[in-house]
C-alpha cells in the first residue's frame, strides 16, 4: 500500500500515536489533515519522549516531508514552540510544509472558546480550550485568516480590518477583551520570517506525491465519535476526524486513501462532557483501568472517563468509514481485572436498537447490553506472537472481531514499540 490513513474509532485517545510513530518510519510523507493543537501524541526519539500537538509524526526523521494540510487549523505561536522543542532535541534538518489555505487560530478564537464554554455553564462541551471551534466557525462564516494571507501583507491588512470589526463585536458581547488592529497586524507580520518559508500549496504537493507513488501516511487526530456531523453532537470537535474526509481536507482525489487502519482501544475512554453508553460507573473499577492505562489527557491533563469496549459503537464507525483492519491498543491494561465486559447493543426505552440515535438526549438514555468474559489475569507485555497470548486474551480478540467484522491486525500489549504483536503489515 502506498497510502494509509490512521482512523481513531472511539472518542479519541485510542493510542494512535504509537501506531502512527511505527508507520511514520516507513513513510515518505506524513500528513495531518484536520484539527489543531487540541490533539496530542508523544513520539519517542532517541530514547526520549516528545509531546507533539500539531507537528506530524515524521518530524524527527529528516527524510520525511511533514505536511499540515488545508483542513488543519494552526495556532502559529503554538507551532513555533513545538518547532523550538524539535530544534532543541537537536533536529535541525526537518522538512515541514504548511498549507497556504490552512486557517490560523487567532488569539481571539482562543478567547471566544473560553467565553463560550463559560456562557454554556453546565451545558459546556468541555473543549480543550485551544480555540478550535471558533476557528472552524471563522472558516465557515468566511471570517477566517489563512496562513497564505501572511505572505501578502496588503491583503492581510485589509482582511484583518474586515474581520476584526466582526470579531471585536462578538468579544464585546461576551464581555471579553477586544483586539487592537495595528497590534494584531504586527504580531501576524512577525510570523513571516519565522514560518513564511514553510507555507505553500500543499494540495498540489500531495497530488504530485500521489502521482510519484510516494508512501503517504495520513495520521489521524481525535476519533470518529467526535466527528462534527456523525459524532455525539454537540459534544464533538469542530471538524471531521473520519478518514472519509481526508481527501476533502487535503485537496486530493477521493480515491487517494488506499487503506485505513482503525485504532481501537481494548476499552473506551472519553474526555470532556457528553453521553457515553458503556461508561463504567463503578468508581473503583474505573480507577484501576485509568491508573494502569495512564488515562489522563495529553493536552489538558484531565482524567479520562473510562468505559468498556462498545461493539455497537464500533459497528457504527465501521458503517461510516468502511474500516476493516484494526490495531487493538492497551490490551495489557485489562489483565488485572477478574471480568471484562463487552457492550454489544443498546436498549432505548425498553426496545433493543443497534443504531446510534442522532440526539445526545437519546444516546444518554441508552442502556448498554453486555457480554462478560473472563480475564487472563496476568502480564502479557512480553508476548511477541499472537499464538502465545493466553487463551482468554485470544478469546477477547476473536469476540471483538466476530461482533464488529473488524480484522485485528495489530495488538498493542505495552507502551513501547517492541510491545506490539503484528499479525499483518498494512503499510
Ligand atoms: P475541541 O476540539 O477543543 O473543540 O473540544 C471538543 C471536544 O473534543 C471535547 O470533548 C474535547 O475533549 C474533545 N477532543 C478534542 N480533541 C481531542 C483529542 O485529541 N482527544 C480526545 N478528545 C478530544
Amino acid at each position: 500500500m502506498s497510502t494509509l490513513a490512521i482512523q481513531g474509532c472511539q472518542w479519541g485517545d485510542e493510542g494512535k500515536g504509537k501506531i502512527t510513530d511505527y508507520c511514520a518510519s516507513k513513510a515518505d510523507v506524513v500528513v495531518r489533515s484536520q484539527g489543531g493543537n487540541n490533539a496530542g501524541h508523544s513520539i519517542v526519539h532517541q530514547g526520549q519522549r516528545y509531546a507533539l500537538r500539531l507537528l506530524p509524526s515524521g518530524i524527527f526523521n529528516p527524510r520525511v516531508v511533514n505536511v499540515l494540510s488545508d483542513g488543519v487549523v494552526i495556532n502559529p505561536w503554538g507551532l513555533l514552540e513545538e518547532i523550538d522543542g524539535v530544534k532543541k532535541a537537536g533536529v535541525t534538518s526537518f522538512q515541514l510544509l504548511i498549507s497556504n489555505r490552512a486557517q490560523i487560530v487567532m488569539p481571539y478564537d482562543v478567547d471566544l472558546d473560553h467565553a463560550r464554554e463559560l456562557a454554556l455553564g453546565n451545558a459546556k462541551i468541555g473543549t480543550t480550550g485551544r480555540g478550535i471551534g471558533p476557528t472552524y466557525e471563522d472558516m465557515a462564516s468566511r471570517t477566517g485568516i489563512r496562513m497564505g494571507d501572511l505572505l501578502e501583507p496588503h491583503y492581510l491588512k485589509e482582511r484583518l480590518h474586515e474581520v476584526l470589526f466582526i470579531k471585536n463585536k462578538e468579544l464585546e458581547a461576551f464581555g471579553a477583551k477586544t483586539y487592537e488592529e495595528d497590534e494584531l497586524y504586527a504580531k501576524l507580520l512577525a510570523l513571516v520570517p519565522l514560518l513564511g518559508d514553510y507555507i505553500q500549496d500543499t494540495s498540489s504537493f500531495l497530488s504530485k506525491c500521489l502521482g510519484e507513488k510516494k508512501k503517504i501516511l495520513f495520521e489521524g487526530a481525535q476519533g470518529a465519535m467526535l466527528d462534527i456531523i456523525h459524532g455525539t453532537y454537540p459534544y464533538v470537535t469542530s471538524s471531521s476526524p473520519l478518514s472519509n474526509a481526508i481527501p476533502f481536507y487535503c485537496g486530493i482525489p477521493v480515491n487517494s486513501v488506499e487503506n485505513t487502519l482503525g485504532i481501537v482501544k481494548a476499552y473506551t475512554t472519553r474526555v470532556g462532557a457528553g453521553p457515553f453508553p458503556s461508561e463504567i460507573l463503578d468508581v473503583d473499577k474505573a480507577h484501576i483501568i485509568r491508573e494502569k492505562g495512564h488515562e489522563y489527557g495529553t493536552v489538558t491533563k484531565r482524567p479520562r472517563r473510562i468505559g468498556w469496549i462498545d461493539c455497537a459503537e464500533l459497528r457504527y464507525v465501521k458503517s461510516l468509514t468502511g474500516v476493516h483492519d484494526v490495531a487493538l491498543m492497551l490490551l495489557d491494561v485489562l489483565g488485572d481485572l477478574d471480568e471484562i465486559k463487552i457492550c454489544n447493543g443498546y436498549v432505548l426505552d425498553g426496545v433493543s436498537i443497534d443504531t446510534m440515535p442522532s440526539t445526545v438526549e437519546a444516546v444518554g438514555r441508552l442502556e448498554a447490553k453486555y457480554l462478560s468474559l473472563p480475564s487472563w489475569k496476568g502480564d502479557i507485555s512480553s508476548v511477541k506472537r499472537y499464538e502465545d497470548l493466553p487463551p482468554e486474551a485470544k478469546n477477547y480478540i476473536a469476540t471483538i472481531e466476530n461482533l464488529t467484522g473488524f480484522h485485528i491486525v495489530m495488538v498493542s500489549v505495552g507502551p513501547d514499540k517492541e510491545e506490539t504483536i503484528i499479525r499483518k503489515e498494512v503499510f
